[in-house]
């Protein structure tokens, strides 16, 4: 997230500032009046408001908090500790059928907020029917009957009043097949799951006489658009057509960050309407993924505005424009389709840093693509395998106010405009109009000549009895209520059904003492994010990282999925490593993650949260959040692995110093002849690295989103805020850690975290990378108006067929360097947030 807002936390707890060996630690220098001062923003790009980058003041403070849940405090009792599984099981996988019921209505609902008062009890589970006497018959009206389900709480607490946290009201609201006629706006809060049957999408439709203009706001009201995280909306159907088509309204105002997902809905608004979009983000924020949706009618299928996106699988139909790119610094659009629009994707704003479009086609549109032509970074544009057909064939990309196009009909491979830099070609790069490049896509990344997708799984093709819920496994209990050791008996439950059965993890925190592993043949189904957290001297060693949760063994083949589920950890573990992968996959998206994400601190129920205000070297959190090793296939969609940078349920300073981002070490080589996609991921604030590719072999990344820390940098103090400080000396060479050689020894802005460290690598694709530096030493004030707050951002050494389209960078002076002199400045390329480049290709 783009959060100038942790700093004043921090400032928070100055009166508990401690010395610590170097001097006095230095605290940030920002107050509330300081940061109501627009200067101190990031500069506002063409067409934006400035309050749409005013900050947020805090996270939702956790008042109801029950004091004796601390699990850093030692186990409060552990089960008896099984170690065999707990019968042989000769499965074939779950078995599928024709449910008439989606298992998940009515599997048993057990799902707690383990560290709220009466958290027991807290209501995660509400079905609007049958618990808040929603008729979902099209005629009554429901909106109250869903509004109150949505808000329900616990002892006269409800989701409206800021008193749970951010982390604290996890709720999913269910509806049931139906129609649900609605006559004003629903609001959503942070820790919403908005979630229709799929078997039979219920649809919401808005009333005749609707009082307001948007039918849903997805966006928490009391929380800045750039911290409203962990929202998701899911197997619905929105219906505007009894709205005035020529009437200003919107279906979803989603303006939110990461660890949201918007997916498997359709839009229904009026033809012809010059009224209504079906997805607006007036207010911003700092998205990653949204995707699997189909949009039909009104004027603008989605209206963008927001720091970066990737919009994955959308089919639009009959809007006047199907994506309006009113504000992007980068964005990816991927296997989309375009059905009778005039335009197809207007990107005429000049606000966008870059656009990519793949794997997509247009049938019976005026012009595919409306755009402005800078000359420079700005609005750089990149085109890989898109068709053009029917009526507008002529006109796939026109500059606004131009009547001839700038590029007609289809582009078989890959098509730029703007910086590019090429083996062989000037090493200040050449600002093309339009030229067309060789992308040579590793056929193991493909599906039907398109990158390989896959939409999130909702399973509901088995019905209940394949299901086990993991805490009412007779004889095995597990609790997930954050103060149980649960490692065995989940453990025993993985293996056992492993192959069998799909498991649910009800909503909890399930505190692990070593790691989980999760066997070839698992399925596994979280509930707004249920916490997997590590605790406990295992997690120690940093030479000798253990993972929390470790998926197959090295070359173990076979299926292993993982949605809706949270990986984190419940003390300062520094020998942890959150997830580790080893299977490759029997079939591409047989190994995967979906809405699945990490968070280290930021969070009741860690200590990390309350130990972490002061020096980073204290505050070694984690060894590192995902691993991806030479043996694994993976498909990953929708990950936001957040080492946080500022504090969710309160306001505590989070000078968090997690080692490692992403590993990615997965290699063609090793696991098969696979390939691994990350859709739509970020990794922000880690200290060595957000993406490292080491070894790395075919694989494909579309959105990649970082942040650096933002007490690195010039500023502190201490010294130990330079890389590779505080991990050195323990730096894992097997695991391809960079060690700043390149650096001065007391070069701050060179010892900030790599965003993408790629070495020894071959045939990666990577389109549409943002990785943004907006502070040094937790200081807002010394950043400003792309400055060049952090020296370094990509490097590439010893790697060949590296293609990267569509990078972004704010505050970066180097974008890339590497061997043989590479090297790609900010200045070279302005445009966007900074630095703009439209393709990098290297070959080394
Ligand atoms: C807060 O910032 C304002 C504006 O920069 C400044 O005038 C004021 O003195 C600061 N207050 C404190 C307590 O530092
Ligand atoms: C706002 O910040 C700018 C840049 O730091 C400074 O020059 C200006 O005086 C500030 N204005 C106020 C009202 O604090
Ligand atoms: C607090 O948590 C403990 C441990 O789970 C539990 O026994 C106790 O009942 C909880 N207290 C309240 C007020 O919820």
């Amino acid at each position: 997230m783009q959060s100038i807002s942790l700093i004043l936390l921090a400032l928070a707890s100055v009166s508990s500032a401690r010395s610590v060996s170097g001097g006095e630690y230095r605290r940030s220098i920002l107050n509330a009046t300081a940061m109501a001062n627009s200067s101190f923003y990031p500069p506002i790009p063409v067409n934006k408001n400035s309050a749409d980058f005013v900050p947020d003041v805090t996270g939702i403070p956790l008042l109801s908090k029950n004091e004796s849940v601390q699990p850093w405090n030692g186990v409060h009792h552990a089960p008896t500790a099984h170690t065999n599984a707990l019968f042989a099981r000769s499965c074939s996988g779950p078995v599928a059928t024709t449910p008439g019921t989606f298992w998940y209505e009515q599997i048993t609902h057990n799902g707690i907020s383990p560290f709220i008062n009466d958290g027991a009890s807290w209501p995660v589970f509400r079905n609007v029917m049958t618990g808040y006497g929603a008729a979902g018959d099209g005629v009554t009206d429901d909106t109250d009957s869903i509004q109150n389900a949505i808000l329900a709480g616990i002892d006269g607490i409800t989701r409206d009043q800021n008193k749970l946290g951010t982390t604290g009201q996890p709720a999913v609201v269910y509806l049931p097949s139906g129609v649900y006629s609605i006559s004003k706006p629903l609001q959503l809060y942070v820790g919403t799951v908005f979630m229709g049957d799929p078997l039979s999408p219920p649809t919401i439709k808005a009333a005749p006489g609707f009082n307001g203009n948007t039918l849903i706001y997805g966006k928490d009201p009391n929380q800045g658009s750039t911290i409203n995280f962990y929202i998701g909306v899911k197997n619905l159907v929105f219906d505007s057509t009894n709205i005035d088509k020529d009437t200003t309204f919107t279906i979803i105002d989603w303006s939110v960050s990461q660890a949201t997902q918007l997916t498997n809905c359709v839009f229904n608004m009026p033809s012809f309407s010059s009224g209504h979009t079906g997805i607006a983000m007036p207010e911003g924020g700092s998205g990653t993924y949204l995707g699997d949706l189909q949009i039909n009618g009104g004027v603008v299928g989605i209206d963008m505005s927001n720091q970066q996106y990737m919009i994955k699988g959308v089919a639009f139909q009959s809007s006047t424009t199907g994506i309006k790119l009113s504000h992007c610094f980068d964005c990816i659009i991927q296997d989309c389709t375009f059905q009778d629009h005039s335009i197809a994707i207007d990107m005429s704003s000049n606000s966008v840093g870059s656009l990519v479009v793949l794997d997509s086609s247009a049938q019976d549109v005026g012009t595919f693509i409306e755009t402005v032509v800078t000359g420079n970074g700005g609005s750089s544009l990149i085109l890989e395998n898109v068709q053009n057909n029917g009526i507008g064939s002529a006109q796939t990309v026109m500059a606004s106010g131009n009547s001839n196009p700038i590029l007609s009909g289809n582009v078989a491979d890959t098509w730029v405009m703007g910086n590019t830099y090429t083996p062989g070609g000037s090493p200040t790069g050449n600002y093309v109009g339009g030229a067309t490049f060789t992308t040579p896509r590793s056929s193991n990344l493909l599906s039907n000549g398109k990158y390989f997708t896959i939409a999130p799984p909702t399973y509901e093709q088995y019905a209940l009895d394949q299901f086990i819920n993991i805490k009412s496994v007779s004889g095995f209990p597990v609790f997930g209520d954050g103060v149980t050791d649960d490692t065995a008996n989940i453990n025993s439950i993985l293996s056992t059904y492993a192959n069998c059965k799909i498991i649910f993890f009800p909503q909890g925190t399930y505190l692990v003492t070593n790691t989980i592993f999760v066997p070839a043949g698992s399925r596994i189904v979280g509930e707004a994010w249920s916490a997997i957290s590590a605790v406990g001297s295992n997690f120690y060693n940093p030479t000798s990282p253990v993972p929390m949760v470790q998926v197959g063994n090295a070359g173990d083949v076979g299926v292993a999925q993982i949605s809706d589920m949270l990986f984190t950890v419940a003390d300062v573990l520094q020998g942890c490593q959150l997830l580790e992968i080893n299977i490759a996959a029997s079939n591409p998206g047989d190994v995967a993650l979906w809405n699945s994400h990490f968070r280290v601190g930021g969070a009741a129920g860690s200590k990390v949260e309350t130990n972490c205000a002061g020096a980073p070297s204290s505050c070694k959190a984690a060894f590192g959040l995902l691993h991806l090793t030479s043996t694994s296939s993976a498909y990953i969609e929708d990950m936001w692995g957040w080492t946080a940078d500022h504090d969710l349920d309160s306001g505590n300073g989070q000078n968090i110093a997690v080692g490692r981002g992403a590993l990615i070490e997965s290699s063609s080589a090793s696991n098969g002849g696979q390939g691994t996609w990350l859709v739509g991921t970020a990794f922000e604030h880690n200290t060595l690295y957000q993406y490292n590719f080491h070894n790395a072999q075919d694989v494909y990344a579309g959105m990649q989103q970082s942040e650096t820390p933002y007490w690195q940098g010039p500023g502190l103090s201490t010294g130990d805020e330079l890389d590779p400080a505080p991990w050195a000396p323990a730096l894992v060479t097997p695991y391809g850690d960079p060690d700043y050689s390149n650096c001065g020894g007391a070069d701050a802005q060179c010892r900030m975290a790599w965003f993408e460290y790629i070495d020894s690598s071959t045939n990666l694709f990577l389109y549409a990378s943002g990785f943004w530096t907006f502070f040094n030493g937790n200081d807002l004030t010394n950043c400003n108006n792309n400055a060049a707050c952090q020296t370094n951002a990509i490097d590439i050494t010893s790697s060949s067929g590296i293609y990267m389209y569509g990078i972004n960078t704010k505050s970066n002076l180097n974008m890339v360097t590497g061997n043989n002199g590479l090297l790609v400045t900010m200045n070279n390329n302005p445009g966007g947030w900074g630095g703009v480049v439209a393709a990098m290709l290297a070959e080394e």
